[in-house]
C-alpha cells in the first residue's frame, strides 16, 4: 500500500491507523513532494523514510491512498487505475466525475461491489460523509424530505499549514500582536468565519456547499435531495461540528430518533439533557464514530426535528473512509 501525501494531515492520520491496525510498516511507502523527501514519520513502534512520487514505483503496489490535492490526483489516478492499481482519492479531483464512484461504504458501498470492480473511487468531502453517517439510519427508517445544516468546521480541514497558521496566529494574538493570514482570508485565531472556498457569484454558494449538495445527491442517488449547507471555520484545531435541522417523511418522536441512531453502530448518541452532556469537537477527535446530540423537537411546532453532530474529519472524514474503500477494493471476492 501507498500513501501519496503521507506528510499532510490526512495522510498522517492514515498512516496512524494503518499502524494502529498492526499493518506491517515494509509494506507501506509514504511518499510526498520533493521538499519532504527523507522526512521520518512515525509508524507505530518504526519509522518510515518519506519518498518523493514515482509513477513506477506506485504500479507495484496493489493499492494507493492519494492524499496530495488535486492536482497529484489528476496527475496520477488515471495511469495507476489503468495499470490495474486499486487507487482511492480523497481529493475533489473526480468527485463529480460520474465515471468514479463516490463512496461512504456504510451507504453505497455497493458501488464498490460493481462487476468488474472499480479502480479508482473519489472519497467525498469531509463535511459530506460526517453528516451523512449520521444521518444514514434516520434516511432509512423515515425518509429526509429537507435538510439544513450548519457547519463549524475545524481550520485543520484545510491542511497541515492551516493548523500551523492557527497555532501561531492563536500565540501572537495572546501576545499582543497581530500577523497577516497566509492560508485563509482573514486571520483565524479567535475568529469564526464563511468557508474560504470561492463563492459563485450567481447563486451565492461557496464550493464547500456546493460540494455538500451535489455530493450528497450522488451518494443518495436522490438528484433532487434537498439539502441546504451554511459552512463556517472556527478556531478549533480539530472535528467538524454541525447544527442540523431536518424534515423526516414518516412521523416521529425524539425518543424513536434518539433509539434508531443508538443501534447504528457508526454512531453513538451523547444526549443527557440533566447532565449536558452533548457532542463536542473536542469530544470527536480520534473517534471513528460521529456522535450526535441536542436532539429536540423544532419549537416551531411544524413537525421538524434538530440535532447537533461532531465528528473527526480526518479520521471518518478522510483517511478512515478511504482506507475502509481500499480494504473492500482488495478483499478476496
Ligand atoms: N484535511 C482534511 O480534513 C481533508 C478531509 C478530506 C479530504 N481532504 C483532501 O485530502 C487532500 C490532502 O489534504 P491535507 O489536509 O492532508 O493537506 P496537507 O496537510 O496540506 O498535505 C498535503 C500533502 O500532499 C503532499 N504534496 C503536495 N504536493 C505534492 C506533490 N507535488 N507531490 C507529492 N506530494 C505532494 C504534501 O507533501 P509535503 O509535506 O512535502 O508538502 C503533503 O503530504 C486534499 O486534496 C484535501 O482536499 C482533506
Amino acid at each position: 500500500m501507498a500513501i501519496v501525501g503521507a506528510t499532510g494531515a490526512v495522510g498522517l492520520e492514515a498512516l496512524a491507523i494503518l499502524a494502529g491496525r498492526g499493518h506491517p510498516a515494509s509494506h507501506v511507502v509514504a511518499m510526498a513532494s520533493r521538499r519532504s523527501v527523507g522526512q521520518e514519520l512515525r509508524f507505530g513502534a518504526e519509522m518510515l523514510v518519506a519518498e518523493t512520487r514515482d509513477i513506477a514505483r506506485l504500479r507495484d503496489v496493489d493499492a494507493v491512498l492519494l492524499a496530495a490535492g488535486a492536482r497529484v490526483a489528476r496527475e496520477l489516478a488515471p495511469e495507476l487505475a489503468r495499470s490495474g492499481t486499486r487507487v482511492v482519492d480523497t481529493s475533489a479531483a473526480f468527485r463529480g466525475d460520474p465515471a468514479v464512484p463516490l463512496v461512504i461504504p456504510e451507504i453505497n458501498g455497493a458501488e464498490l461491489r460493481r462487476v468488474p470492480p472499480p479502480r479508482l473511487v473519489a472519497a467525498p468531502n469531509c463535511s459530506t460523509i460526517i453528516l451523512l453517517v449520521a444521518l444514514e439510519p434516520l434516511r432509512r427508517r423515515f425518509g429526509l424530505e429537507h435538510v439544513e445544516v450548519t457547519t463549524f468546521q475545524a481550520m485543520s480541514g484545510a491542511g497541515q499549514a492551516a493548523t500551523r497558521e492557527l497555532e501561531v496566529q492563536t500565540r501572537a494574538r495572546l501576545d499582543g500582536s497581530t500577523l497577516a493570514p497566509e492560508v485563509f482570508p482573514e486571520p483565524c485565531g479567535f475568529n469564526v468565519f464563511p468557508h474560504e472556498s470561492p463563492v459563485d457569484p450567481e447563486t451565492g454558494l461557496n464550493v464547500e456547499e456546493r460540494e455538500m449538495i451535489d455530493e450528497t445527491r450522488r451518494i443518495w442517488n436522490e438528484p433532487d435531495a434537498r439539502i441546504v449547507p451554511s459552512c463556517f471555520r472556527v478556531p478549533a484545531l480539530r472535528a467538524h461540528g454541525q447544527s442540523v435541522a431536518l424534515r423526516f417523511r414518516k412521523r416521529t418522536s425524539v425518543d424513536e430518533i434518539r433509539r434508531v441512531l443508538a443501534r447504528d453502530p457508526n454512531v453513538t448518541v451523547q444526549d443527557e439533557r440533566e447532565r449536558s452532556l452533548f457532542p463536542s469537537l473536542l469530544r470527536a477527535i480520534g473517534r471513528d464514530d460521529v456522535l450526535v446530540g441536542r436532539i429536540r423537537q423544532s419549537p416551531a411546532g411544524d413537525g421538524s426535528f434538530q440535532l447537533w453532530i461532531c465528528g473527526d474529519h480526518l479520521r471518518k472524514g478522510a483517511a478512515l473512509n478511504a482506507l475502509q474503500i481500499l480494504d473492500t477494493l482488495t478483499e478476496p471476492p
